[in-house]
């Protein structure tokens, strides 16, 4: 089979980013992207690419290239959907807020949806591909829903999980570690695992993608997370043994890297991971091995989040410690609201625990993000639903300088590890503060010694001196 038309269902983080590449390295192929949320497929078609809904080092250029030629965004899902060989799905899959598995299982209601929306209007036999994150054996029951529509069209369904990383997507994309694809084993189904290998080999190199059965694929994408978080989880929990002791996190993250065996990334010790999938990855790994009856493999990894919870918890009992034990009216300014750098992405960032926390002691926070705008920064609070929406406003204010942000600040905590925050004029900041001026360096990115000659008091993760 010959794929002449692609449809990917969700413009997201993934969908966007991804397809914008298939398309940019097939231009043979027509790919469209489709989703129920207008204005960002709006955003996605502005003539302005610096409008586009995801910020990502190098995504614009692609896109420029590849719009209108055989890239297209659009609201019209049953329409590409038909026109389709090839569907991807790249939904949302977040965890359940009700129900049965409340805050532990994925939900998959946008998936069902997709399914059988997919089921509805094909007229011709496709392949689905399952681009989103899953629970293992999800695709027998995507299975189930096309295959029961009685209209005699047959469905392959693979599984291709996504690895990139948001801030790196592109580079990711371009040159992924691997690609995996998992499918049946019948001969259809090995051909349809065929036609997608052949797609990704027009700029993967064939030993860089990787066919399993489609359990192994669905399992896969959730075990590579929740290895990747449990590295931080495992760091975090040495910083704060080496602030006890006097050893230094970033001295014992090189020490230990050097090891072949366990490698040197993934070793960065941080105010706790954030982001839309560690955390919900690991809470469904977590649920699944429950439902199995594996009470031990979900209390293991279950400490993974724990400990997470307790890093960003720590940290603001500790800017709340050094500032004399209360933070009543004193103002805080945050450096970074975004989970991490490079992206405008705040879902699950470790900052908005902390101002929760703050904010609960009366703080009074100002925010300075590169990237990340006002409201998006105000609907983070409010989805954590702690205070009323305009006590949030009058207690956090976000400013769009950082020098403005600090000025007459009592302490700066660094919550994303934004290149730009080492090159400011840390003088400057510092004469614009009350004093004692702190600094809370919940990334480890900023020079300390200097910063501690310019007359600051520092705080560095993980490090006892
Ligand atoms: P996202 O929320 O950014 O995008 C999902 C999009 O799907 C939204 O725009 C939403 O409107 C759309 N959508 C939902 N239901 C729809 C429907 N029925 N029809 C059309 N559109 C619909 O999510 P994301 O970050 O792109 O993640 C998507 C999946 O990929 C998740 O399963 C996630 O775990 C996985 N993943 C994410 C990343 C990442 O870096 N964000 C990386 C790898 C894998
Ligand atoms: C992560 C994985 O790296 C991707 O492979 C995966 O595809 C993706 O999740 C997903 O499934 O969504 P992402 O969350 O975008 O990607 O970003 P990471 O670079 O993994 O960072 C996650 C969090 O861990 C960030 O808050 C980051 O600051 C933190 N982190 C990362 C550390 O604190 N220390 C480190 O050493 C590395």
């Amino acid at each position: 089979m010959n794929i002449k038309t692609i449809c990917c269902i969700g413009a997201g983080y993934v969908g966007g980013p991804t397809m914008a590449v298939i398309a940019q390295k097939c231009p043979h192929i027509k790919v469209t992207i489709v989703d129920i949320n207008e204005s960002r497929i709006a955003a996605w078609n502005s003539s302005d690419l610096s409008k586009l809904p995801i910020f990502e080092p190098g995504l614009d250029k692609i896109v420029e290239e590849a719009r209108g030629r055989n890239l297209f965004f659009s609201t019209n899902i049953d329409k590409a959907i038909d026109e389709a060989d090839m569907i991807f799905i790249s939904v949302n899959t977040p965890t359940k807020t009700y129900g049965k598995g409340k805050g532990m299982a994925a939900d998959l209601k946008y998936i069902e949806l997709c399914a059988r929306q997919i089921a509805k209007v094909s007229k011709q036999n496709k392949i689905v591909v399952e681009k989103s994150t899953l629970p293992v054996r999800t695709a027998s029951a995507i299975k189930n829903i096309l295959e029961n529509t009685g209209n005699g069209v047959r469905f392959q369904i693979l599984s291709n999980p996504e690895f990139l990383a948001e801030g790196t997507a592109v580079e990711d994309l371009l040159s992924p570690d691997r690609v995996l694809i998992g499918g049946d084993s019948s001969e259809e189904g090995k051909k349809a695992v065929q036609v997608l290998v052949d797609i990704y080999t027009n700029w993967v190199p064939k030993e860089r993608i990787l066919t399993t059965n489609i359990w192994s694929s669905e399992l896969s994408k959730l075990t590579a997370n929740a290895f990747l978080a449990q590295r931080v989880s495992s760091i975090n929990a040495m910083s704060e043994l080496c602030e006890k002791s006097g050893a230094d996190v970033n001295e014992v993250s090189k020490a230990i890297g050097m090891d072949s065996r366990i490698g040197s990334k993934f070793l960065k010790a941080s105010v706790g991971f954030g982001g839309s999938c560690f955390q919900k990855d690991i809470l469904n790994l977590v649920y699944i091995a429950k439902t199995y009856g594996l009470e031990e493999v979900a209390d293991y990894w279950e400490q993974v989040i724990l400990m997470n919870e307790h890093q960003k918890q720590r940290f603001s009992d500790r800017i709340v410690s050094t500032l004399y034990n209360t933070v009543s009216g004193k103002k805080i300014t945050f450096f970074g609201w975004a989970f991490k750098k490079d992206t405008n992405d705040t879902r699950e960032s470790a900052a908005i625990k902390v101002a929760d926390n703050l904010l609960s002691e009366q703080a009074n926070i100002a925010v300075f993000d590169p990237k990340v705008v006002e409201e998006r920064i105000y609907a983070d609070l409010e989805h954590l639903n702690s205070r009323n929406p305009e006590e949030n406003r009058t207690l956090l204010k976000v400013e769009n300088d950082p020098y403005e942000a600090s000025k007459e600040s009592h302490a700066i905590a660094v919550l994303t590890e934004w290149d730009a925050f080492k090159t400011y004029d840390w003088k400057r900041i510092y004469n614009n503060m009350n004093k004692p001026a702190f600094i809370f360096d919940g990334r480890g990115i900023l020079d300390i010694k200097a910063l501690q000659k310019i007359g600051f008091v520092c705080y560095k993760i993980g490090s006892g001196s």
